[in-house]
C-alpha cells in the first residue's frame, strides 16, 4: 500500500493497524512527510481553526520521590538544587498569570508528598475562587483515587498524566518505582472521576521501535483522551542516559501529526521541548497539528532549577515577555491566540 494511499486513508477513517503505522513511519520521506503535516494541519483547523490556546505553567516543586531514568529531577539525582513553593507563592504566579489574560493555569510538579491532598484542594479552591473563571489544570503523578477526587471536587478541571511509553518493556526499564499497570489504571481513575485527561508520550527514547510507536497512537486512540502531550526525549547529563542520543524533530512532528489524525479533537501542545531541540520546533509542531502553547509562569529565581533535560529554553524570561514572545512566534507561524479556558470538546457535537 503506497504512503499516499494510507494517508488518505488515515484521514477518512482516522485510524489505521499496526502493521500499517509501522509501514507508513518507515516509508516517509520529505514529500510524504509534508503531505502528512498538512493533512494533520486541515484536520485541526477544521476542529478548532487556527486559535492556539496558551496556558500558563507553574513549575512549583522539583522534589520527586519518583526515579524515572530519563528525567533531571528524579530522585536520586543529588546534584539539583530543590526547590518548593509555597502556596502564596503559587497564589502570586496565578495573579500575574490572570493579569497576563490566562485562564488556564497548569500547576505541575514532581511527586511531592509535601503537598497533601489537603494543602492542594486548599490552594486549588483558593485559585478557584478569586478567579472563577479560569480552568485547573494538574501535573502531579500518581495519587490515589481518594485524592484525584478531593482535588477534583476542590476545583480542578484537568489532569495530565503521560502514559510516556505504550512498551511494557521500556516502560519497565525507564521506571524503576513504577508500574506500567498501574500508569494506565490512574489514568482510566482520573477520566471516571471526570476530568479532562491528558496522556502522551516521548519520541526517541533508547530503544524505541516504530512497533512502540504504533503502540503508543493505538493506545491513545483506545484512550480517547482529552489532551496529548508529545516530546523528543532529551538526555539529561545526571541522569543513567545522559549519553544516550536526543529524539529527533523530524520524528517528533511525524508522531504530533498522527496523533492529530488519530484523535481528532484533542488539545494538543508544542511542547517546551520541542523548543529546545529546535529555534522553531514549538512553530513547526503547530503547523502539523498542535494547537496549545504552554508558557511559563513560574518565578525567575526557580526556572533554571526545573530541570527536566539539558538547554531547557526560556528560563531566563519574565513571564510577560513569554507571554508576548510566544503570541508573536504564532502569529508569525500563520495561527492566532486565543485566550479562552480552551476546554476539551469531547462530548460536544463535531463542527
Ligand atoms: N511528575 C509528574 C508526572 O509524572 O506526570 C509531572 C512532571 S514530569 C517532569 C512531566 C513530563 O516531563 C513527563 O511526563 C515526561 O514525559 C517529561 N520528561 C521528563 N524528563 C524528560 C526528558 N529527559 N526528555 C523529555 N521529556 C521529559
Ligand atoms: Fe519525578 Fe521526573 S522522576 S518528575
Amino acid at each position: 500500500c503506497s504512503t499516499d494511499h494510507l494517508l488518505e486513508r488515515l484521514y477518512a477513517k482516522e485510524s489505521l493497524d499496526s502493521e500499517e503505522i509501522v509501514h507508513l513511519l518507515g516509508q516517509l520521506d520529505q514529500t510524504s512527510r509534508r503531505r502528512l503535516h498538512a493533512l494533520a494541519n486541515q484536520k485541526r483547523v477544521f476542529h478548532y481553526g487556527t486559535g492556539v490556546y496558551l496556558r500558563g505553567l507553574i513549575e512549583f516543586s522539583n522534589i520527586c520521590k519518583q526515579n524515572c531514568m530519563y528525567c533531571g529531577i528524579r530522585s536520586a539525582n543529588n546534584t539539583a538544587s530543590r526547590y518548593r513553593l509555597r502556596p502564596e507563592e503559587i497564589l502570586d504566579c496565578c495573579r500575574e498569570g490572570y493579569e497576563l489574560g490566562y485562564r488556564t493555569f497548569v500547576l505541575q510538579s514532581g511527586e511531592d508528598d509535601w503537598y497533601t491532598a489537603e494543602k492542594l484542594a486548599r490552594l486549588i479552591a483558593d485559585i478557584k475562587r478569586r478567579y472563577s473563571d479560569v480552568a485547573v489544570t494538574l501535573s502531579i503523578g500518581e495519587r490515589d483515587d481518594e485524592t484525584y477526587t478531593r482535588l477534583f471536587e476542590a476545583g480542578a478541571d484537568r489532569f495530565l498524566l503521560r502514559h510516556e511509553t505504550a512498551s511494557r518493556r521500556l516502560y519497565e526499564a525507564l521506571h524503576p518505582t513504577m508500574t506500567f499497570e498501574n500508569r494506565r489504571d490512574r489514568l482510566r481513575a482520573l477520566k471516571a472521576i471526570g476530568y479532562q485527561i491528558g496522556a502522551g508520550f516521548m519520541v526517541g527514547l533508547p530503544g524505541q521501535t516504530l512497533e512502540d510507536l504504533a503502540a503508543d497512537l493505538l493506545y491513545l486512540k483506545e484512550l480517547n483522551p482529552d489532551m496529548i502531550g508529545i516530546g523528543p526525549f532529551l538526555p539529561h547529563e545526571a541522569t543513567p542516559l545522559k549519553d544516550e542520543p536526543a529524539g529527533t524533530l523530524e520524528d517528533t512532528l511525524d508522531m504530533i501529526a498522527l496523533a492529530r489524525l488519530f484523535v481528532p479533537r484533542a488539545l494538543i501542545p508544542a511542547t517546551t521541548a520541542m523548543g529546545t531541540a529546535h529555534p522553531y520546533g514549538r512553530e513547526l509542531a503547530l503547523q502539523a497539528g498542535a494547537n496549545v502553547v504552554m508558557p511559563n509562569l513560574s518565578p525567575l529565581s526557580v526556572r533554571p532549577k526545573y530541570t527536566l533535560y539539558n538547554n531547557k529554553i526560556c528560563t531566563g524570561d519574565e513571564s510577560a515577555q513569554c507571554r508576548f514572545c510566544l503570541e508573536q512566534r504564532i502569529e508569525r507561524a500563520g495561527f492566532h491566540v486565543d485566550m479562552g479556558r480552551g476546554d476539551s470538546l469531547n462530548g460536544l457535537a463535531a463542527p
